[in-house]
């Protein structure tokens, strides 16, 4: 497929032995996996396996009770929010979280404030660093509008748009803080064929032009098959499989699991 003749690179993020409980709910138990440099790493599992949990530890929205987080060699017990997201993790969300009322181009905006330096007394007395700060960003922006193609709606409020386009703009406004690492939680749910193909192209152009390294969740295993590098499944917040796609399509455990019924 299309994951061909790029470089994978050393091990960015580890997560070692992470074990997550809501009061008497076991989100995860004892899970460690790695995503090595420019990696697509897809992680399966039926509902409620802890998937959302997973990547919300990544990026320092849940703290868990046990484990080790290893990113860019830093090891810790957990990562703070802010720091994952200073550190280049960004992310989309399973039910999405952009401004309605703002358009397109402005949600995006939003994905800069990070790289933003100036502040509004920095902008009121340097006016003019401010405003080159401002038109830098806004070429940027354009960049990424112009590399998902959404330029014809740019102005249009979020709520206006249909679903699929929406969950494009998201995926805009995480490219928007140029991530080294992105976790996209359920990017094509609730797409059609032809949504889901323009994402799968998408996601893939993103890894291979700029280099970022991808942890998706995904239910639509040919979706899965067809564009992870690797795959982690998880079950009732254990990992029950780890490998290639074909390592874990023909894992009995998966199969029984996960693969065997409806999908
Ligand atoms: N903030 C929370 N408070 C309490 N329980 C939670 C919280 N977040 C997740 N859980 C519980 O942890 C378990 C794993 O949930 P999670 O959302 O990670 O699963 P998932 O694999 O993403 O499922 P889905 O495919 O439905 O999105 C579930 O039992 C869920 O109810
Ligand atoms: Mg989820």
């Amino acid at each position: 497929m299309a994951v061909t003749g790029r470089r994978i690179g050393e091990t960015l993020l580890s997560v070692d032995n992470i074990s997550l409980s809501f009061g008497g709910v076991k989100a995860l138990t004892n899970i460690s996996f790695s995503v090595k440099e420019h990696e697509i790493l897809a992680i399966i599992g039926p509902n409620g396996a802890g998937k959302s949990s997973m990547l919300n530890v990544i990026n320092g929205v849940y703290h868990p009770q046990e484990g080790k987080i290893t990113y860019k060699g830093q090891t810790r017990a957990k990562m703070k929010a802010h720091e994952a997201a200073q550190q280049g993790i960004a992310r989309t969300f399973q039910n999405i979280a952009l401004f309605k009322g703002m358009s397109v181009l402005d949600n995006i905006m939003t994905g800069r404030c990070l790289k933003m330096k100036s502040n509004f007394l920095l902008q009121a007395f340097y006016l003019g660093a401010a405003r080159r700060e401002e038109i830098e960003h806004r070429r940027k922006v354009e960049e990424i509008i112009d590399f998902l193609r959404i330029e014809s709606i740019r102005k249009t409020p979020v709520g206006r748009l249909p679903y699929g386009l929406q969950k494009r703009v998201e995926l805009a406004r995480a490219l928007a803080a140029e991530p080294e690492l992105l976790l996209l939680d359920e990017p094509m749910a609730g797409m059609n064929v032809e949504e889901k193909e323009d994402m799968c192209r998408f996601i893939l152009d993103v890894n291979d032009e700029f280099g970022t390294t991808i942890v998706l969740i995904e239910h639509d295993m040919g979706v899965v098959m067809d564009i992870s590098d690797r795959v982690v499944v998880l079950d009732y917040g254990r990992k029950i499989g780890d490998g290639t796609p074909d390592e874990v399509r023909n894992n009995p455990e998966v199969i029984e699991a996960y693969l065997g019924n409806s999908h």
